[in-house]
């Protein structure tokens, strides 16, 4: 068993994390389905599951947030399996509003979670990785790590930011044989909708910004009405990490690869003209 491949995903209560969990286990990863509360309701999926189908599937306490909590989870990772070949930073969630009435406290808890908690969970990772010589650390951004819609200003600032560190530590990590890889879907059908945290001063009626709110709700569920099952995510990551030459970057989901493909042929102003007519501004 010790020389089974171990793989740690960050955020697996639900969506593209359980459905990973799932899809790494089943093809023979040792894999640690983390998440930062292991309560009934949101473990006993996974660990439904994995009694089922008989898989090498554990579920360990990790929240991002908390850097005691990722060294504990960590530390008895390494303790118990002596090695790690692959870290999913997934875990996150979508803060929106206008970012004139948006808290600082509310922009620094987005920025924890995505950007931060995945930080952190790669610090804990890098010695183990780096002194196996191998690893892959998988950090989910999103499409929105690549181009920007309006009213989630933090949540993009916090997935642009996860692609720029990115893509500078792959250089310093490729010496030691770590690759990292980042994956880009569009919209997934999750509980990642129902848990969009909303700005608390944008959500008065009054606020000058409310009109331009209500447009972007309506554009948001049609988003998630067209969204794609986490299984495809799933099934790109299990694709990047069993492979020996990974890319740096996937985009995944039809409405993804098209709008990077555009952002990637037109101008700022194009662009500019295509986001504001997709919303109804
Ligand atoms: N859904 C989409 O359309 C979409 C598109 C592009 C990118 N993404 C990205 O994909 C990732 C997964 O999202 P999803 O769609 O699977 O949404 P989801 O179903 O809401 O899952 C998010 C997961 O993150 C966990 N989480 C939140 N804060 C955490 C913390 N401090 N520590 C540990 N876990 C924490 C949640 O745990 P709890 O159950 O405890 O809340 C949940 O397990 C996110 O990074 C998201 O930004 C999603």
């Amino acid at each position: 068993m010790q020389g089974r491949r171990v793989a740690i995903v960050t955020g697996s209560s639900s969506g593209i994390g359980l459905e990973t969990s799932l899809t790494l286990a089943r093809k023979g990863f040792y894999t640690y389905a983390t998440m930062r509360k292991v309560e009934e309701e949101k473990s006993r999926p996974l660990i439904d599951a994995a009694k089922n189908e008989n898989l090498t599937l554990q579920v360990t306490e990790l929240d991002v947030n908390n850097d005691e909590s990722v060294a504990n989870a960590i530390d008895t990772i390494v303790d118990e399996r002596m090695r790690i070949d692959v870290l999913v930073n997934n875990a996150g969630y979508a803060l929106g509003g206008a970012l004139e009435e948006t808290s600082m406290d509310e922009i620094k808890a987005q920025f924890e979670t995505n950007f931060f908690g995945a930080v952190r969970a790669m610090q804990a990772v890098l010695p183990i990785m780096r002194k196996q010589g191998t690893g892959k650390i998988v950090n989910i951004t999103s499409m929105g790590g690549r181009i920007a819609i309006p009213l989630s200003s933090p949540y993009h600032g916090s997935k642009f930011a996860l692609e720029g560190l990115s893509e500078s530590i792959q250089y310093e990590l490729e010496h030691f044989g770590i690759k990292i890889i980042l994956i880009e879907p569009g919209a997934v059908g999750s509980n990642f909708w129902k848990n969009i945290k909303i700005a608390k001063s944008s959500s008065d009626s009054n606020s000058p910004y409310a009109q331009f709110g209500n447009q972007i709700m309506k554009a948001f569920k049609e988003m998630e009405q067209n969204a794609m099952n986490p299984s495809e995510v799933a099934k790109t990551i299990l694709d990047a990490v069993t492979s020996d030459n990974p890319q740096l970057r996937y985009v995944v989901g039809e409405d993804a690869t098209k709008t990077i493909e555009a952002r990637k042929n037109i101008s700022d102003e194009e662009f500019g003209d295509l986001i504001e007519n997709q919303f109804g501004i």
